[in-house]
């Protein structure tokens, strides 16, 4: 082979190679490629046998031939590994691109069970009036829930179908009404708290619950008169229900309050018109109260002649129902994210 014929096997060789590297797919596919030529037996390696044979003369031209095909193969082998780098990053920048424009995920923020929302409002309204909060135990004795309270022992309310007895003969309170007897147990008169809690009664469907909650009041002085109870209610409605809210008394009957009333108010969603959540009648029944009872304060040494008190209470899920227009109580108590988180 002379130096032309070299030359030309140079070029040719160099011109493959490159367009060969150009087409490499990937790092290892372009390696392969180069050792092809470039190798230990690779096909430019190989001329340099003919290297050898040439005249002396010819030898550093050849030389020089056989180098410069060389740094032509390697240019195009780091000129692609550079390319296939970049490809490889705009691919990874494209699939791990976060999307700016994206809608973000709301971190939701919890304001509490909707009774819960309910009873601190109601809290909130009767530490307002002035009233402190007190609380019971939730298992009871028949004293406190019946029997200081004035109930005859042949009550119906103390009927088992009505109250979960315990088998040691306490019970599940059905009312807040003991916290009353213990509170005027504990503390000296004047007396004015509310007592939220948690009550029992062996009864179940769209608006009852074994299991529900009750706001009681009790406001002992002396001169309490039955003008303080209707001016309290009628202050707590107009702030619990909206201003102008006319609430109005229907005589009934509670062991342990004489006068005592069923409460109502003007219904909130017809004002009084007559719709189908009042049965016609433009007055929703929210809550029980009276005047305590004298054979209560006698039990629990309060002395009759010198005092006076009103008492009522009410029913968290009711108001609850009514405020936020629910109309099956379970709902409360399924804890379903869909329900809770209108509220
Ligand atoms: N304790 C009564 C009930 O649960 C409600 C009530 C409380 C009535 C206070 C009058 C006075 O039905």
């Amino acid at each position: 082979m002379d130096i032309e014929e070299l030359q030309r096997r140079l070029d040719e060789l160099a011109q493959q190679a490159v367009t060969t590297l150009r087409e490499a797919g990937e790092r290892e596919e372009a390696i392969q490629i180069k050792n092809r030529y470039l190798g230990r037996s690779g096909s430019v390696q190989e001329l340099m046998v003919v290297l050898r044979e040439l005249p002396n003369e010819a030898k550093p031209v050849a030389g020089k031939a056989i180098n410069q095909a060389k740094s032509q193969i390697e240019e195009a082998f780091s000129a692609r590994l550079d390319e296939l780098a970049e490809e490889q990053l705009q691919r990874q920048m494209r699939e791990e691109a976060v999307d700016v424009t994206l809608p973000g995920r709301r971190q939701e923020v919890s304001l509490g069970h909707p009774l819960r929302q309910v009873e601190r409002e109601l809290i909130a309204i009767f530490d307002e009036l002035g009233f402190d909060v007190a609380e019971g135990p939730e298992i009871e004795s028949d004293y406190y829930n019946f029997e200081a309270l004035n109930f005859p022992p042949d009550h119906p309310a103390r009927d088992m179908q009505d109250t979960f007895g315990l088998v040691d003969g306490r019970l599940l309170r059905t009312h807040t009404s003991p916290v009353q007897v213990r509170t005027m147990e504990a503390y000296d008169v004047p007396i004015r708290i509310i007592s939220p809690g948690r009550v029992y009664r062996c009864d179940s469907d769209l608006t009852h619950s074994p299991v529900f909650h009750q706001v009681e009041g009790l406001l002992i002085d002396e001169g309490v008169t039955m003008a303080h109870l209707k001016g309290t209610l009628t202050a707590f409605a107009q702030r619990c229900f909206g201003e102008g809210t006319k609430i109005r008394f229907r005589p009934s009957y509670f062991p342990f309050t004489e006068p005592s009333a069923e409460v109502d108010v003007q219904c909130i969603f017809c004002e009084g018109e007559g719709c189908r959540v009042c049965s016609d009648t433009g007055w929703l029944e929210i809550l029980g109260a009276g005047m305590v009872d004298p054979n209560v304060f006698e039990m629990s040494d309060i002395d009759p002649e010198r005092y006076t008190g009103f008492a009522f209470g009410m029913g968290v899920e009711r108001i609850a129902m009514l405020k936020q227009q629910i109309n099956d109580i379970r709902r409360f108590y399924e804890n379903d994210r869909r329900f809770l988180a209108q509220f």
